[in-house]
């Protein structure tokens, strides 16, 4: 469980708590549970007073909602707050989502903490404090927020020597790295199973070594001030946009889309292969990434005949092991909802809720006895992982009998590859908002071939 795989780390975490804190308090990690209060912290309405700028880009990030957002609350209280009740082998999770979800909550040892709508500190979620008064991490690998925060007069910042009539300011290498980042978007259940590695797929990519970290395409410069009461400008303040998928800017385009027939001309009857080249060129890791288990990135390819007919392509199969999850289909999934729930009667929902045969970029996540999951933590295995990596292109082929009552004329092929936060058939289940399943437009391309008497 979770508390065993910090104290496996736990040599790292004393010599960094000697090195780290004055106090000799500093925990990271499930260790740091309960340790503090909410009134060590202050609130992000105080730093609006100068910082004004960055508290409005927080608030509209998804970092400020992750504790009151729909979804995270349906989650949490729906599904994993009872399911750690019942199960002694998620236990830990009860406290656990709030370790990156409300920090505050988590280090104050209120669990499970208020309602959102109650207005509690929690709802705070990740706020300027979480991430300012960070000091290091407790082991080598960042995960399952293992943090160390140390709370104080004293806020970690990427300048040498700015001063404030508020604060003590302090510069930290560690702020400024992908591994800071790491110890809440890299996550493993209880099971052992990496299911976030938003930094560990960074790692192992290009943008790692050209050394180009999450604050770069995350949190990008420009000039100004990072204060109202700054005495001067800056050419590169770190914007505090944090955006992700929850806004449709950053992720259209995140893959690109281009195709191509084998020939220019078939007669009715005949064969043609159309291929699509998906690059991603934007994103520093694998996309989807971080909540692998509900995000949905799918291809779709269609040929519109002379006539407008229109015809669904099928993906051609590669035939590697695990290849059926990654064509959609809408057998029953997620069973282990009904058992969370307690209800014996749940047979399970449609796996992808969209058309069937299309190529779906996904790393399935498979619960204890081996049936799809979106319970992250309730994760036991995963499947072929058949994302996009960063600079990765991935090439798919459809192999096309054109069928012999096809218009003669001009065939239109063309292909959408589109992007979903969460799986409609659990969102719909479960009340989740339909924002949540809105359908992003991530690129799209087309080509044509004509067909010949
Ligand atoms: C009374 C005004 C004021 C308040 C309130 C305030 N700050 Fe500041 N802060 C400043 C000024 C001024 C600077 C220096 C900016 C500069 O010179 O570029 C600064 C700098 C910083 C830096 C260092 C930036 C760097 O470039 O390294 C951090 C981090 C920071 N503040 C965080 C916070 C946080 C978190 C809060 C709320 C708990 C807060 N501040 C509240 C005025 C304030
Ligand atoms: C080269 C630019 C780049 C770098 C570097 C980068 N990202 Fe991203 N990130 C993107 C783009 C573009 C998207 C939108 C596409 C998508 O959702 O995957 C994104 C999406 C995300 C998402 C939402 C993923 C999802 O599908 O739910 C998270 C979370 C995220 N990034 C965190 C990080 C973290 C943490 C790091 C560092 C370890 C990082 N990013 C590094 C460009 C980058
Ligand atoms: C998720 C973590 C996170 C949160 C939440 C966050 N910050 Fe930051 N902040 C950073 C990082 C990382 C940097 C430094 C970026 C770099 O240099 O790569 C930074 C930089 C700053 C700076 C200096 C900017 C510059 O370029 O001079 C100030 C001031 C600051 N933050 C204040 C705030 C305030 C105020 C809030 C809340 C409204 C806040 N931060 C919320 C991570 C965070
Ligand atoms: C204390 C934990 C914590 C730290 C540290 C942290 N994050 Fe996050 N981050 C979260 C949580 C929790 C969410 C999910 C928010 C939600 O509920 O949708 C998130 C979501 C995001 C998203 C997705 C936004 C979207 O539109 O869906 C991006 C991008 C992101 N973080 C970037 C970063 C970057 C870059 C850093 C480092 C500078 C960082 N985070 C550090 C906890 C953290
Ligand atoms: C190690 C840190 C960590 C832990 C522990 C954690 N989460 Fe998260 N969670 C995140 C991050 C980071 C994201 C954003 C990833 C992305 O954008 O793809 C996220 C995303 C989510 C989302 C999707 C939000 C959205 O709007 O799309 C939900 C729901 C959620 N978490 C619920 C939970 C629940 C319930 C638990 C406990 C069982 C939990 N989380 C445990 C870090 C964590």
């Amino acid at each position: 469980m979770r508390r065993r795989s910090v104290l496996a780390a736990g040599t790292c975490l004393l010599i960094l708590a000697v090195g780290a804190s004055v106090h000799g308090q500093a925990r990271g990690g499930d260790e740091a549970y309960g340790t503090r209060k909410y009134a060590d912290f202050e609130r992000p309405e105080t730093c609006r007073q100068c910082h004004v700028d960055f508290y409005y880009q927080w608030q509209q990030a998804m970092m400020s909602q992750a504790y009151v957002h729909h979804w995270d609350e349906i989650e949490y209280f729906k599904l994993a707050v009872p399911h750690a009740e019942k199960d002694p082998k998620v236990a830990g999770v009860k406290a656990g989502c709030n370790g990156c979800h409300s920090p505050l909550a988590f280090v104050s040892g209120d669990t499970p903490p208020p309602l959102p709508s109650a207005g509690s500190r929690a709802n705070e979620a990740v706020s300027c404090e979480v991430c300012h008064l960070v000091v290091g991490r407790t082991a080598d690998t960042s995960y399952n927020y293992n943090y160390i925060l140390e709370p104080g007069r004293v806020k970690h910042g990427n300048r040498e020597g700015v001063v404030s009539p508020h604060h003590i300011t302090r510069y930290s290498e560690f702020l400024r790295t992908a591994e800071f980042c790491g110890t809440c978007h890299n996550e493993k259940s209880p099971y052992g199973v990496w299911v976030k590695s938003t930094q560990l797929e960074w790692a192992e990519g290009p943008y790692a070594k050209e050394g180009v970290p999450c604050q770069v395409c995350h949190m990008p410069r420009a000039p100004g001030r990072s204060a109202n009461t700054a005495k001067e400008e800056h050419p590169d303040i770190a914007q505090h946009l944090f955006h992700g998928a929850h806004d449709p800017g950053k992720v259209k385009g995140a893959i690109e889309v281009r195709m191509h027939p084998s020939e220019r001309e078939v007669e009715p009857g005949d064969r043609i292969v159309i291929t699509v080249q998906l690059f991603n060129g934007k994103c520093g890791h694998k996309v989807p990434s971080g909540s692998a288990e509900e995000r949905q990135l799918w291809l779709h390819v269609e040929a519109v005949d002379a006539k407008g007919r229109v015809y669904h392509l099928p993906v051609d199969r590669k035939g590697f092991a695990g290849e059926e999850q990654t064509i959609t289909s809408n057998e029953l999934a997620y069973q282990d909802i009904g058992e969370i729930l307690g209800d014996p009667t749940f047979q399970g929902l449609p796996r992808d809720a969209l058309p069937e045969g299309d190529r779906i970029f996904c790393l399935p996540y498979f619960d204890p006895r081996g049936r799809r999951t979106i319970a992250q933590w309730n994760t036991a295995s995963q499947g072929v992982d058949y994302r996009i990596g960063p600079r990765e292109t991935k090439i798919e082929t459809y192999t096309w009998l054109v069928p012999q009552d096809i218009a003669i004329g001009r065939v239109t092929v063309r292909a959408e590859l589109n992007y979903r936060r969460l799986v409609k058939s659990v969102a719909d289940f479960l009340g989740v908002p339909e924002d949540e399943t809105e359908i992003i437009r991530v690129n799209e391309a087309s080509t044509w071939f004509d067909v010949v008497d």
